[in-house]
């Protein structure tokens, strides 16, 4: 190999050569830009995501705790009726809701033992005759109604299947409020997206809805499987009307039937 071929190799390999020159410049110069462009727009995109899944909800949402520590896992062991000790229908019907003060003082009238957490409920509520303001994480906005008879006596669910597995949990959770709304996290759910792994990961009306509808169909084939209730709901939108009558199907979507839910 002469010295001349051995120099235009090296030109060939690195693709330097006099005569190329002015327009080879004007590429270098644009892939330079390109590769600015794409970082800038990589670096953009990575910031957007982490506002997007963790600065916005940290600033949407204010987090509170409960005035109380309460431990369900330990109080479902201690009294007689489980969760309806603390939980139950009043002979109207109407669901009891979170407890008042006077079903904790038959136990706490004084403390019992040492857990700072007793010492406060004795000291500052049950001596001062004062409620415990405790926060409710599944709280509906004022527009909503919504019946436990309906759900719990009538159609027989369970707790967790709304609520997840508070019965179970030796902690109270911390409550996240929507600082916009004044809404409480639990009904959009955790999930910034709005997805969802449980049935009580959020509770928006489409979840309300969703059951709603689905719960109709059951009753009619008496069969639980998702694509028999699929094709149920074809044919129920081919031949509207269709459908028995009967007390399942007094939950309806339908416009004339925001009542059901609203006040
Ligand atoms: C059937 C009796 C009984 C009732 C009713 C009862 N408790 Fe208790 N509670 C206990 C016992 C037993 C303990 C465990 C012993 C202790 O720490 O004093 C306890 C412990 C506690 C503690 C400290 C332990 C912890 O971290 O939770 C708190 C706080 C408490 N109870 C709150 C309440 C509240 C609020 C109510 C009313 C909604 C209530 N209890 C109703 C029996 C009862
Ligand atoms: C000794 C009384 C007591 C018993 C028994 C009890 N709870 Fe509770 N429960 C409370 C108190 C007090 C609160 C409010 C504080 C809190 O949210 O932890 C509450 C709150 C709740 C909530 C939260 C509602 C909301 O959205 O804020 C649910 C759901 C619940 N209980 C379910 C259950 C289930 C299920 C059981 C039975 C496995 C049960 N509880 C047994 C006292 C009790
Ligand atoms: C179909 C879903 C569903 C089921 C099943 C259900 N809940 Fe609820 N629960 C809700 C909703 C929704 C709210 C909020 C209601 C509102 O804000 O008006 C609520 C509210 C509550 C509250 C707070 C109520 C208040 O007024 O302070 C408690 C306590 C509670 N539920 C306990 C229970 C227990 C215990 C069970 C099982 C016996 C149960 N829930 C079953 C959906 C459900
Ligand atoms: C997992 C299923 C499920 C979920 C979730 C659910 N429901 Fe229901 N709901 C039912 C069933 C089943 C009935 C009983 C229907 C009947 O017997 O007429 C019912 C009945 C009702 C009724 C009584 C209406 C009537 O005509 O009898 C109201 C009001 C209601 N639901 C509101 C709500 C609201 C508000 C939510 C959401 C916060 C909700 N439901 C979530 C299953 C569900
Ligand atoms: C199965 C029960 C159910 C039915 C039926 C229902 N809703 Fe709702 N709706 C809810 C619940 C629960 C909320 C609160 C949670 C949320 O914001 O999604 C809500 C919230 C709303 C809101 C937002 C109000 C606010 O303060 O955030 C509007 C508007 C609304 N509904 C309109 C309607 C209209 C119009 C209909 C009739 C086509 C209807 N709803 C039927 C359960 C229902």
């Amino acid at each position: 190999m002469s010295k001349k071929d051995e120099k235009e190799k090296a030109i060939a390999l690195t693709g330097d050569s006099e005569a190329s020159s002015p327009p080879d410049g004007a590429k270098k110069e644009e892939n330079g830009s390109g590769g600015s462009i794409l970082l800038f727009f990589i670096v953009g995109f990575i910031a957007s995501l982490i506002v997007g899944w963790i600065v916005f909800p940290k600033l949407l949402y204010s987090q509170k705790k409960q005035p109380i520590d309460f431990n369900h896992a330990l109080h479902v062991e201690t009294v007689d009726e489980g969760c309806q000790s603390c939980h139950f229908f009043r002979d109207d019907g109407s669901f009891s809701g979170v407890p008042k003060l006077t079903q904790c003082t038959g136990c706490h009238e004084e403390a019992q033992g040492e857990d700072p957490e007793e010492t406060k409920l004795v000291e500052e509520y049950v001596a001062k005759g004062r409620e415990v303001p405790w926060l409710v994480y599944s709280r509906q906005p004022n527009c909503v109604f919504f019946s436990h008879a309906a759900h719990v006596k009538m159609a027989k669910m369970e707790c967790v299947t709304c609520h997840g597995p508070i019965g179970e949990s030796s902690h109270a959770r911390i409550y996240e409020e929507n600082r916009i709304t004044g809404i409480s996290r639990d009904i959009w759910g955790k999930n910034i997206a709005g997805l969802k792994r449980n049935s009580w990961d959020r509770m928006k009306m489409d979840e309300c809805a969703e059951c709603h509808a689905s719960e109709a169909i059951k009753t009619e084939v008496s069969i639980e499987t998702p694509m028999l209730g699929f094709f149920n709901n074809i044919i129920r939108l081919a031949f509207p009307g269709t459908e028995k009558p009967g007390r399942k199907n007094s939950v309806q979507t339908q416009h004339e039937a925001c009542f059901v839910c609203h006040k």
